[in-house]
């Protein structure tokens, strides 16, 4: 692939993992499971490929509506994925972010993600960031919020807040614009995942559901993207020219 053609930033919803589940007559938090694998293939395809920001949509501000059942599952899915993957991730030059209200968290987790973040804050092959407890009206607001308490303390002029300004303080502002939304499993919705940042993204849904997403799978999307014409408001003959 054309290096220029392949996304700088990718984001995924990671949907599907229960009906996976389902269709093997197991526990939802089997598909759950099953999905770590899928992660490892993405984070694969992305080095292989030479993308630079993955973003990862694990758990959303919503979904602590879930049964108790599937929400502790999940925690303790994320507790062991982070004893057990975080030293191969260093090993790879992964470099760990996780946003989101990480507050919500039990001390517990929080310490092994503030480990996993500090252990891999030094690479720069991948940046890696998985969203926990996350929500993009959540991210908006507490951009809003440190842009509030700068022009309390004097050092920002309401007046200055622009777009620059405010996409700094939104969660991933230091990275690369995201260019490639794939969502899988079936659903044609943003559910309140990166809303400020998805404004110039190419979007992409599959059917597929997330424990069945592979290298392969990765490699369609990042195909079907480099051959979109990204206008950006423009004509396509004023892009054709530039
Ligand atoms: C996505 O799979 C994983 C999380 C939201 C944590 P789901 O659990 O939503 O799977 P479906 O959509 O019910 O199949
Ligand atoms: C979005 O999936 C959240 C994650 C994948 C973490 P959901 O399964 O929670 O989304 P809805 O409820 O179908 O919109
Ligand atoms: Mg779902």
């Amino acid at each position: 692939m054309n290096a220029a053609k392949v996304p700088r930033h990718v984001a995924i919803v990671m949907d599907g993992n229960g009906r996976w589940a389902r269709l093997r007559h197991r526990p939802r938090s089997f598909g759950h499971n099953a999905g770590r694998k899928a992660v490892r293939e993405v984070i694969e395809g992305c080095l292989r490929q030479g993308v630079e920001a993955l973003t990862l949509f694990a758990f959303s501000s919503e979904n602590w509506q879930r049964p108790e059942e599937e929400v502790g599952a999940l925690m303790q899915l994320f507790l062991r994925a982070l004893d057990k993957e975080v030293e191969e991730l260093h090993g790879h030059g992964v470099r760990l972010r996780f946003i989101g209200e990480l507050a919500a968290f039990d001390e517990a987790l929080q310490r092994r993600i503030r480990a996993a973040m500090a252990r891999t804050a030094g690479n720069a092959k991948l940046q890696l960031n998985i969203a926990v407890n996350y929500g993009g009206r959540w991210d908006v607001v507490q951009a809003a919020r440190r842009a509030a308490t700068a022009v309390a303390r004097g050092e920002l002029r309401a007046e200055d807040i622009d777009e620059a300004t405010l996409g700094r303080w939104m969660c991933l502002g230091e990275l690369p614009p995201l260019d490639l939304f794939i969502r899988t499993g079936g659903e044609s919705r943003v559910s309140n995942f990166l809303l400020w940042q998805l404004a110039y993204a190419e979007l992409y849904f599959t059917d597929t559901l997330w424990p069945d997403f592979d290298q392969a799978c990765l490699a369609r999307a990042i195909e079907d993207y480099a051959r979109r014409e990204r206008r950006y408001g423009r004509t396509g003959e004023q892009v054709a020219q530039a």
